[in-house]
Protein backbone atom coordinates (compact mmCIF):
# COMPACT_ATOMS: atom_id res chain seq x y z
CA UNK A 1 0.00 0.00 0.00
CA UNK A 2 1.42 3.33 -1.09
CA UNK A 3 1.49 6.39 1.90
CA UNK A 4 -1.53 8.38 0.49
CA UNK A 5 -3.26 5.09 0.33
CA UNK A 6 -2.94 4.67 4.43
CA UNK A 7 -5.81 5.65 6.51
CA UNK A 8 -4.49 7.89 8.77
CA UNK A 9 -5.13 7.78 12.58
CA UNK A 10 -4.56 10.24 15.76
CA UNK A 11 -2.89 7.50 18.95
CA UNK A 12 -3.25 9.88 22.45
CA UNK A 13 0.21 8.39 23.97
CA UNK A 14 2.74 6.24 23.13
CA UNK A 15 1.41 2.40 23.55
CA UNK A 16 3.44 -0.66 25.06
CA UNK A 17 4.63 -3.49 23.52
CA UNK A 18 4.38 -4.10 19.56
CA UNK A 19 1.08 -1.75 19.13
CA UNK A 20 3.05 0.94 17.99
CA UNK A 21 4.43 -1.37 15.25
CA UNK A 22 1.39 -2.81 14.10
CA UNK A 23 -0.29 0.67 13.90
CA UNK A 24 3.01 2.46 11.99
CA UNK A 25 3.24 -0.47 9.32
CA UNK A 26 -0.21 -0.02 8.31
CA UNK A 27 -1.38 3.34 8.97
CA UNK A 28 -0.60 6.87 8.44
CA UNK A 29 -0.18 7.54 11.99
CA UNK A 30 0.44 10.35 14.50
CA UNK A 31 1.33 10.13 18.23
CA UNK A 32 0.90 12.43 21.37
CA UNK A 33 4.46 11.66 22.75
CA UNK A 34 4.27 13.03 26.46
CA UNK A 35 3.21 11.69 29.37
CA UNK A 36 0.20 13.87 29.86
CA UNK A 37 -2.72 13.29 28.28
CA UNK A 38 -3.31 15.83 25.33
CA UNK A 39 -5.78 18.75 26.36
CA UNK A 40 -8.81 18.12 24.79
CA UNK A 41 -8.32 20.84 22.28
CA UNK A 42 -5.38 19.13 20.33
CA UNK A 43 -7.81 16.06 20.37
CA UNK A 44 -10.13 18.10 18.15
CA UNK A 45 -7.65 19.71 16.10
CA UNK A 46 -6.08 15.76 15.28
CA UNK A 47 -9.22 14.52 14.93
CA UNK A 48 -10.02 16.55 12.00
CA UNK A 49 -8.09 14.49 9.29
CA UNK A 50 -8.37 10.97 10.63
CA UNK A 51 -9.74 8.00 10.37
CA UNK A 52 -8.62 6.40 13.24
CA UNK A 53 -7.89 7.25 16.84
CA UNK A 54 -6.74 5.43 19.77
CA UNK A 55 -7.48 6.84 22.52
CA UNK A 56 -7.17 5.71 26.68
CA UNK A 57 -9.69 6.16 29.31
CA UNK A 58 -8.25 9.37 30.33
CA UNK A 59 -9.31 10.81 27.03
CA UNK A 60 -12.74 12.23 26.86
CA UNK A 61 -14.22 11.87 23.97
CA UNK A 62 -17.60 12.85 23.42
CA UNK A 63 -20.33 14.79 20.36
CA UNK A 64 -17.11 17.74 20.41
CA UNK A 65 -14.93 15.37 19.06
CA UNK A 66 -17.23 13.64 16.90
CA UNK A 67 -18.17 16.92 15.12
CA UNK A 68 -14.31 17.93 14.21
CA UNK A 69 -13.59 14.51 12.39
CA UNK A 70 -16.30 14.14 10.34
CA UNK A 71 -14.11 11.11 8.55
CA UNK A 72 -13.39 9.41 11.73
CA UNK A 73 -14.86 5.55 11.56
CA UNK A 74 -13.66 3.93 14.50
CA UNK A 75 -12.11 4.51 17.89
CA UNK A 76 -10.16 1.77 19.27
CA UNK A 77 -9.59 2.26 23.02
CA UNK A 78 -6.66 1.14 25.32
CA UNK A 79 -8.96 -0.06 28.32
CA UNK A 80 -11.39 -2.78 29.13
CA UNK A 81 -13.86 0.35 30.38
CA UNK A 82 -15.29 2.97 27.79
CA UNK A 83 -17.24 5.39 29.93
CA UNK A 84 -14.94 7.86 28.87
CA UNK A 85 -16.64 7.60 25.38
CA UNK A 86 -20.17 8.39 24.20
CA UNK A 87 -20.72 5.34 22.53
CA UNK A 88 -24.31 6.02 21.98
CA UNK A 89 -23.26 9.27 20.09
CA UNK A 90 -20.56 7.50 17.90
CA UNK A 91 -23.04 4.57 16.96
CA UNK A 92 -25.38 7.05 16.07
CA UNK A 93 -22.89 9.10 13.55
CA UNK A 94 -21.73 5.32 11.97
CA UNK A 95 -18.59 5.02 14.09
CA UNK A 96 -16.79 2.08 15.64
CA UNK A 97 -15.97 1.57 19.13
CA UNK A 98 -13.59 -0.96 20.37
CA UNK A 99 -12.17 -2.11 23.99
CA UNK A 100 -9.73 -4.54 25.75
CA UNK A 101 -11.40 -6.57 27.53
CA UNK A 102 -10.63 -10.31 28.74
CA UNK A 103 -6.64 -9.68 28.46
CA UNK A 104 -6.67 -7.53 31.82
CA UNK A 105 -8.93 -9.99 33.78
CA UNK A 106 -6.77 -11.73 35.65
CA UNK A 107 -4.21 -8.90 36.32
CA UNK A 108 -7.09 -6.45 37.48
CA UNK A 109 -8.09 -9.42 39.99
CA UNK A 110 -4.61 -10.07 40.92
CA UNK A 111 -4.73 -6.28 42.08
CA UNK A 112 -8.00 -6.13 43.96
CA UNK A 113 -6.64 -9.20 45.80
CA UNK A 114 -3.56 -7.31 46.28
CA UNK A 115 -5.60 -4.28 47.58
CA UNK A 116 -7.84 -6.53 50.17
CA UNK A 117 -4.66 -8.06 52.01
CA UNK A 118 -3.13 -4.55 52.02
CA UNK A 119 -5.94 -3.06 53.56
CA UNK A 120 -6.82 -6.31 55.93
CA UNK A 121 -2.94 -6.88 56.90
CA UNK A 122 -2.12 -2.84 57.47
CA UNK A 123 0.44 -3.41 54.87
CA UNK A 124 1.52 0.09 53.72
CA UNK A 125 0.70 1.54 57.22
CA UNK A 126 3.41 -1.30 58.45
CA UNK A 127 6.11 -0.03 55.92
CA UNK A 128 5.31 3.75 57.11
CA UNK A 129 6.05 2.70 60.66
CA UNK A 130 8.77 0.85 60.20
CA UNK A 131 10.63 3.51 58.11
CA UNK A 132 9.15 6.27 60.21
CA UNK A 133 11.21 4.50 63.32
CA UNK A 134 7.86 4.16 65.47
CA UNK A 135 8.90 0.27 65.44
CA UNK A 136 10.42 0.97 68.60
CA UNK A 137 9.27 -3.10 70.26
CA UNK A 138 10.26 -5.83 68.43
CA UNK A 139 7.19 -7.89 68.94
CA UNK A 140 3.88 -7.08 70.87
CA UNK A 141 0.73 -9.06 71.12
CA UNK A 142 -1.51 -6.37 69.89
CA UNK A 143 1.24 -4.16 67.63
CA UNK A 144 -0.62 -3.73 64.02
CA UNK A 145 -3.29 -5.69 64.31
CA UNK A 146 -5.62 -6.29 61.07
CA UNK A 147 -8.52 -8.71 60.26
CA UNK A 148 -8.22 -11.94 58.92
CA UNK A 149 -9.26 -12.69 55.09
CA UNK A 150 -9.09 -16.33 55.38
CA UNK A 151 -12.49 -17.33 56.17
CA UNK A 152 -14.14 -14.06 56.13
CA UNK A 153 -17.19 -12.88 53.35
CA UNK A 154 -16.20 -11.21 50.53
CA UNK A 155 -18.91 -9.38 48.59
CA UNK A 156 -18.40 -9.00 44.50
CA UNK A 157 -20.65 -6.10 43.40
CA UNK A 158 -20.58 -7.34 39.79
CA UNK A 159 -19.64 -10.75 39.32
CA UNK A 160 -18.58 -10.27 35.34
CA UNK A 161 -14.91 -11.39 34.08
CA UNK A 162 -13.06 -9.46 36.68
CA UNK A 163 -15.05 -9.92 39.58
CA UNK A 164 -15.57 -13.79 38.41
CA UNK A 165 -12.02 -13.63 38.75
CA UNK A 166 -11.88 -12.58 42.00
CA UNK A 167 -14.12 -14.99 43.42
CA UNK A 168 -11.54 -17.41 42.41
CA UNK A 169 -8.83 -16.41 44.39
CA UNK A 170 -11.34 -15.60 46.93
CA UNK A 171 -12.10 -19.59 47.10
CA UNK A 172 -8.47 -19.89 46.95
CA UNK A 173 -8.23 -17.95 50.92
CA UNK A 174 -11.25 -20.31 52.08
CA UNK A 175 -13.93 -17.31 51.53
CA UNK A 176 -17.64 -17.24 51.47
CA UNK A 177 -18.55 -15.92 48.55
CA UNK A 178 -21.81 -13.44 48.26
CA UNK A 179 -21.96 -11.63 44.74
CA UNK A 180 -24.98 -9.20 43.39
CA UNK A 181 -25.53 -8.67 39.74
CA UNK A 182 -27.82 -7.57 37.38
CA UNK A 183 -27.79 -10.58 36.26
CA UNK A 184 -27.38 -14.58 37.79
CA UNK A 185 -24.05 -16.51 37.34
CA UNK A 186 -25.18 -19.89 37.45
CA UNK A 187 -21.66 -21.37 36.14
CA UNK A 188 -20.00 -19.30 38.81
CA UNK A 189 -22.28 -20.10 41.60
CA UNK A 190 -21.33 -23.90 41.04
CA UNK A 191 -17.44 -23.18 40.87
CA UNK A 192 -17.13 -21.47 43.57
CA UNK A 193 -20.08 -22.05 45.75
CA UNK A 194 -21.43 -18.50 45.61
CA UNK A 195 -24.97 -16.86 45.98
CA UNK A 196 -26.59 -14.08 44.39
CA UNK A 197 -28.18 -11.88 46.84
CA UNK A 198 -29.32 -8.22 46.63
CA UNK A 199 -27.05 -4.95 47.17
CA UNK A 200 -28.36 -4.26 50.64
CA UNK A 201 -27.74 -8.09 51.79
CA UNK A 202 -24.37 -8.07 50.54
CA UNK A 203 -23.28 -4.86 52.16
CA UNK A 204 -24.90 -6.41 54.74
CA UNK A 205 -23.16 -9.57 55.12
CA UNK A 206 -19.66 -9.25 53.91
CA UNK A 207 -16.76 -8.21 55.47
CA UNK A 208 -14.91 -6.99 52.36
CA UNK A 209 -16.82 -5.04 49.86
CA UNK A 210 -15.28 -5.18 46.21
CA UNK A 211 -16.56 -3.51 43.57
CA UNK A 212 -16.06 -4.46 39.70
CA UNK A 213 -19.29 -2.62 37.56
CA UNK A 214 -18.97 -0.53 34.89
CA UNK A 215 -19.68 3.20 35.43
CA UNK A 216 -22.55 4.26 33.83
CA UNK A 217 -25.96 6.42 35.35
CA UNK A 218 -27.06 3.58 37.12
CA UNK A 219 -23.82 2.71 38.97
CA UNK A 220 -22.66 6.58 39.54
CA UNK A 221 -22.19 6.83 43.38
CA UNK A 222 -23.88 3.67 43.47
CA UNK A 223 -22.01 3.57 46.91
CA UNK A 224 -23.45 6.10 48.99
CA UNK A 225 -23.76 7.19 52.57
CA UNK A 226 -27.18 4.95 52.42
CA UNK A 227 -25.11 1.86 51.06
CA UNK A 228 -22.41 2.51 53.66
CA UNK A 229 -24.32 2.73 56.42
CA UNK A 230 -25.71 -0.64 55.43
CA UNK A 231 -22.08 -2.36 55.71
CA UNK A 232 -20.31 -3.63 59.34
CA UNK A 233 -18.09 -1.08 61.51
CA UNK A 234 -15.28 -3.81 60.82
CA UNK A 235 -15.85 -4.43 56.61
CA UNK A 236 -13.72 -2.90 54.01
CA UNK A 237 -14.31 -1.38 50.85
CA UNK A 238 -12.30 -1.98 47.94
CA UNK A 239 -12.75 -0.29 44.68
CA UNK A 240 -10.71 -1.28 40.98
CA UNK A 241 -13.66 -0.42 39.19
CA UNK A 242 -14.40 3.22 38.22
CA UNK A 243 -14.25 6.30 40.92
CA UNK A 244 -17.81 7.77 40.69
CA UNK A 245 -18.99 4.22 41.49
CA UNK A 246 -18.52 5.28 45.30
CA UNK A 247 -19.43 8.74 46.64
CA UNK A 248 -16.04 9.80 47.83
CA UNK A 249 -17.43 12.47 50.16
CA UNK A 250 -19.75 9.81 51.98
CA UNK A 251 -16.62 7.52 52.07
CA UNK A 252 -14.43 10.23 53.57
CA UNK A 253 -17.35 10.24 56.73
CA UNK A 254 -17.88 6.72 57.12
CA UNK A 255 -13.77 6.31 57.19
CA UNK A 256 -12.95 9.09 59.77
CA UNK A 257 -16.44 8.29 61.41
CA UNK A 258 -15.53 4.28 62.03
CA UNK A 259 -18.60 3.49 60.17
CA UNK A 260 -16.74 1.06 58.72
CA UNK A 261 -12.83 -0.20 59.05
CA UNK A 262 -11.32 0.82 56.24
CA UNK A 263 -10.88 1.29 52.05
CA UNK A 264 -8.49 0.76 49.36
CA UNK A 265 -8.71 2.41 46.25
CA UNK A 266 -7.49 2.30 42.86
CA UNK A 267 -9.86 4.48 41.14
CA UNK A 268 -10.83 8.35 41.88
CA UNK A 269 -13.71 10.68 41.20
CA UNK A 270 -11.51 13.04 39.76
CA UNK A 271 -7.68 11.29 38.75
CA UNK A 272 -5.43 12.06 39.43
CA UNK A 273 -6.67 13.08 42.67
CA UNK A 274 -5.87 16.20 44.44
CA UNK A 275 -3.54 16.26 47.03
CA UNK A 276 -6.42 18.28 49.04
CA UNK A 277 -8.83 15.01 48.39
CA UNK A 278 -9.58 14.13 52.16
CA UNK A 279 -9.10 10.79 52.23
CA UNK A 280 -5.65 11.05 51.64
CA UNK A 281 -5.06 11.92 55.88
CA UNK A 282 -6.96 8.84 56.51
CA UNK A 283 -4.78 6.17 57.87
CA UNK A 284 -7.49 3.51 57.29
CA UNK A 285 -7.00 3.80 53.43
CA UNK A 286 -5.17 2.53 50.94
CA UNK A 287 -4.34 4.44 47.75
CA UNK A 288 -2.90 3.71 43.98
CA UNK A 289 -3.07 5.28 41.27
CA UNK A 290 -5.08 3.36 38.97
CA UNK A 291 -2.99 0.57 37.96
CA UNK A 292 -4.88 -2.25 38.75
CA UNK A 293 -4.06 -3.61 34.70
CA UNK A 294 -0.66 -2.11 35.02
CA UNK A 295 1.83 -5.15 34.33
CA UNK A 296 4.15 -5.32 31.75
CA UNK A 297 2.62 -8.00 29.64
CA UNK A 298 -0.67 -7.44 30.56
CA UNK A 299 -0.22 -3.67 29.22
CA UNK A 300 1.43 -5.20 26.22
CA UNK A 301 -1.64 -7.03 25.41
CA UNK A 302 -4.06 -4.31 25.64
CA UNK A 303 -1.89 -2.04 23.31
CA UNK A 304 -1.83 -4.80 20.82
CA UNK A 305 -5.59 -5.46 21.08
CA UNK A 306 -6.19 -2.31 20.34
CA UNK A 307 -4.08 -1.82 17.41
CA UNK A 308 -5.70 -5.20 16.61
CA UNK A 309 -9.05 -3.78 16.66
CA UNK A 310 -7.93 -0.88 14.05
CA UNK A 311 -6.44 -3.38 11.96
CA UNK A 312 -9.27 -5.31 11.42
CA UNK A 313 -12.00 -2.67 10.73
CA UNK A 314 -9.64 -1.53 8.12
CA UNK A 315 -9.30 -4.58 6.37
CA UNK A 316 -12.95 -4.88 6.16
CA UNK A 317 -13.36 -7.47 8.96
CA UNK A 318 -15.28 -7.10 12.02
CA UNK A 319 -13.14 -5.78 14.87
CA UNK A 320 -13.19 -8.81 17.04
CA UNK A 321 -13.98 -6.11 20.62
CA UNK A 322 -17.03 -3.98 19.21
CA UNK A 323 -18.85 -2.52 21.77
CA UNK A 324 -21.62 -0.99 19.61
CA UNK A 325 -22.19 -3.77 17.17
CA UNK A 326 -25.71 -1.84 15.88
CA UNK A 327 -23.24 0.14 13.85
CA UNK A 328 -22.93 -2.01 11.63
CA UNK A 329 -26.49 -1.79 10.58
CA UNK A 330 -25.62 2.31 9.92
CA UNK A 331 -21.75 2.04 8.30
CA UNK A 332 -20.90 -1.37 6.90
CA UNK A 333 -17.79 -2.06 7.33
CA UNK A 334 -14.99 -1.18 4.81
CA UNK A 335 -14.55 -3.17 1.48
CA UNK A 336 -11.01 -5.12 2.03
CA UNK A 337 -8.17 -3.57 0.30
C1 LIG B 1 -8.89 0.22 33.17
O1 LIG B 1 -9.41 0.80 34.08
C2 LIG B 1 -9.60 -0.26 32.03
O2 LIG B 1 -10.80 0.03 31.89
O3 LIG B 1 -8.98 -0.94 31.20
Amino acid sequence: MSDVAKPKVYVTRELPGKALEIIHERFDAEVWREYRPPPKHIIVEKVRNVDGLVPLLSDKIDAEVFDAGPKLKIIAQMAVGFDNIDVNEATRRGIYVTNTPEVLTETTADFAFALIMAVARRVVEADRYVRAGQWVVGWHPSMMLGRDVNGATLGIVGAGRIGSAVARRARGFGMRILYSDVVSRPELEKEVSTKRVDLDTLLKESDYVSLHVALSKETHHLINKEKLRLMKRTAYLINTSRGPVVDEGALFQALSEGKISGAALDVFEQEPTSLQNPLLKLNNLVVAPHISSASEQTRAKMAEMAAENLVAFFEGRKPPNLVNPQVLQIRPLPKQP
